[in-house]
């Protein structure tokens, strides 16, 4: 029996589990009893994408865990290569034929890719969509505070949520405050530095979790949920999954809070992507 995830209130009045499952390589076969494992232990809210090549992995894991549609919370991105209006439209809808859907619950623009400059009427696409129906809430993926004040005063619609890189070796102060003023939740995405950094080794984090009889995995998620993030762990490991959620029943001092915000680093991104520069299309 898995215990029910808290809920994060978003700025269209839609609710979200506190965390959510990242689905990077979860994929196939494998991927398939990953996910069912995750299901089992209470994840509802899945961050995939068309990037992940797993859409089709995701929609089969549903349909198999007899879990009621309605207990999800599917969530996907726009590629940058479908940028203009019509075939971000396209998109979606061949997206959500691919994962055997009606809709998404929730859809971003994955990038914003701004040398391309199409992101304006990606961001008009995801509302007309939601006009109809094909997702439900919309928000965006690694915009800049720029990229954000544009399509919020070219559409006088502001996102619910933007997913960004975010872990206590880059923890994004600034961008979340902007957020904060805007009321739009921050999602962090690689929370435990994919398989790059060593965040989860880090000897000020391993303390605290000591300190608390929690891992250091716990600690980085309690860390983004006190900071109001919602964080997207990914881990195909049912004893792991199970531990990223057993993170309710402590809490970090403000002291612990400071210690783990002094780890941040100019450039700490994991792979140089800064959204100012860098380009994806898929
Ligand atoms: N919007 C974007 O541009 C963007 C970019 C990157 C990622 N994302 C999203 O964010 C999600 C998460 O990021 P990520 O996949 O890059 O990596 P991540 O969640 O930072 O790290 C995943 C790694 O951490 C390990 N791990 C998880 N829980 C653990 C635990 N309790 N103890 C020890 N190791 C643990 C996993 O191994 P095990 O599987 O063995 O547990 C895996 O190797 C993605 O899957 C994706 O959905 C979005």
């Amino acid at each position: 029996m898995h215990k029910k995830i808290p809920k994060v209130t978003l700025n269209d009045g839609s609710k979200l589990p506190a965390v959510g499952l990242g689905t990077i390589s979860l994929k196939g076969a494998t991927g398939v009893n990953e996910l069912l494992s995750a299901f089992n232990l209470g994840y509802r809210l899945i961050d995939t994408s068309t990037n992940y090549e797993n859409e089709g992995t995701v929609g089969e894991a549903i349909r198999r865990s007899g879990i009621p549609r309605e207990e999800f919370i599917i969530s996907s991105k726009l590629p940058g290569s479908h940028h203009a209006h019509d075939e971000a439209i396209l998109m979606i809808q061949e997206q959500a034929y691919r994962i055997g859907l009606d809709y998404f619950d929730k859809y971003l623009i994955h990038w914003p890719n701004p040398k391309v400059g199409m992101y304006v009427d990606a961001w008009k696409a995801l509302i007309d969509a939601q006009k109809f129906g094909l997702i439900r809430t919309i928000g965006v993926s690694n915009f800049l505070p720029e990229h954000l004040d544009r399509i919020i005063e070219e559409t006088g619609v502001t996102p619910a949520t933007n997913q960004i890189e975010l872990h206590p070796y880059f923890n994004q102060e600034e961008l979340r405050e902007y957020h904060a003023k805007k009321g739009i939740i921050t999602e962090s995405w690689s929370p435990f530095g994919r398989e790059k950094n060593d965040v989860l080794e880090d000897e000020t984090i391993l303390a605290i979790a000591k300190q608390h009889k929690k891992t250091a995995a716990q600690v980085i998620v309690r860390w983004n949920i006190q900071l109001g993030n919602l964080p997207i762990v990914r881990s195909g490991n049912h004893e792991h999954q199970k531990e990223n959620l057993a993170v309710f029943d402590f809490e970090l001092s403000q002291d612990e809070m400071n210690q783990i915000a002094k780890l941040t680093k100019p450039d700490g991104r994991i792979e140089d992507q800064d959204p100012a520069e860098y380009e994806e299309f898929v």
